[in-house]
């Protein structure tokens, strides 16, 4: 009797098993760089942890390098349902109304990792996630990409060096008015267009993180790399809300776990792949590397400083005081 029980058993789990195994649960995971840079890299351990950990009843199909969708449409398309997860660049919220996430912008606010660290995994990282309820979106977790450098067809140096140049931005309004305290002339575009827009003198320069610089290889058509560490990228994982809370308890648990473990893989290898990236882009010898001096990044902190003033009304003063609060408690 107990013979035939354990039997039914495992014929039944065996029969859930096959259900599940064609009849997935489908996470279509879209985003717009290559997978071999920190967020490519954190999606692939997120995929392989949920597939591995729920046993083959989700799949997570990753769509890298603007493949499906662009900057502005990858959002839409998570609000409509048409992809389940996006990691994109806190930057890109503010068309979607939580212009909060544009406080992570402003101009050399992270003066560390730890500070970082510190925003992203206490109270402020909850309570703008919080913001992203009301239009559809659960945050899930942050990840990091790293500390941007600037790039042109000419050395920039002190501001005076950015006069009237035409350099891409995120659609940011805090990068904006950065752009525009430096001198710059700053203009919106997706990603995925940067490279040709260089190429095509569309625009002169731009900031990024190495590892996004390298992969899109923007450092074949920029001349000049200037190591300024003036601002951080980094990500909110954002699922849509509908179809999170829709799935099973249980599946929710295991893929919560796997996010958990995912984002501290990929918090652990971005500052190695950008260190990576730029080697190789040193190695390529098409781009000379600017170091600045403590006087000339002075002028550049010095020439975004009324950006904190301006922006304050936009992300929030009380918003900026406990970024900054963070700062000072790391200390
Ligand atoms: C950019 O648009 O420069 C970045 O946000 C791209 C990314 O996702 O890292």
């Amino acid at each position: 009797m107990i013979k035939l029980l354990t039997t039914s058993v495992l014929v039944l789990s065996a029969l859930v098993n096959s259900v599940w195994a064609q009849n997935p649960i489908i996470i279509k995971f879209s985003h717009v760089v290559a997978n071999d840079t920190p967020k490519g890299n954190g999606a692939i351990k997120f995929k392989e942890l949920a597939e591995e950990r729920t046993k083959g009843r989700v799949k997570v199909e990753i769509y890298p390098n603007s493949q499906l969708y662009k900057d502005k449409e990858e959002l839409e398309a998570l609000q409509l349902g048409a992809v389940q997860m996006l990691a994109p660049s806190v930057s890109k919220f503010g068309p979607l109304g939580v212009k909060e996430y544009e406080a992570f912008d402003l101009p050399f606010i992270f003066p560390s990792t730890e500070v970082l660290r510190r925003v992203t995994e206490g109270p402020i990282g909850l309570s703008l996630f919080a913001k992203l309820e009301s239009k559809g979106i659960k945050g899930l977790a942050y990840w990091d990409n790293g500390f941007k450098v600037m790039t042109a067809n000419k050395p920039l140096r002190v501001p005076s060096d950015f006069k009237g140049l035409k350099l891409r931005i995120q659609s940011s309004k805090v990068l904006d008015a950065q752009m525009r305290a430096l001198g710059a002339n700053p203009q919106v575009l997706a990603f995925s267009e940067v490279y040709q827009a260089m190429q095509t003198g569309v625009v002169d320069g731009s900031e990024n993180t190495p590892s996004n610089i390298y992969t899109q290889k923007v450092h074949e058509v920029q001349k000049y790399l200037t190591l300024s560490d003036h601002g951080y990228i980094g990500y909110a994982v954002i699922v849509n809300k509908k179809f999170w809370d829709g799935m099973p308890a249980d599946i929710r648990t295991i893929l919560e776990g796997a996010m958990k473990d995912a984002t501290k893989y990929a918090n652990s290898i971005s500052k190695a792949e950008n260190d990576r990236a730029l080697e190789q882009i040193k190695a390529s010898g098409k781009t000379q590397f600017i170091t600045l001096t403590k006087a000339e990044k002075d002028q550049w902190r010095d020439a975004v400083q009324p950006v904190y003033k301006d922006m304050a009304s936009r992300v929030g003063q009380e918003l900026i005081d406990q970024i900054e609060k963070e700062g000072a408690n790391a200390k």
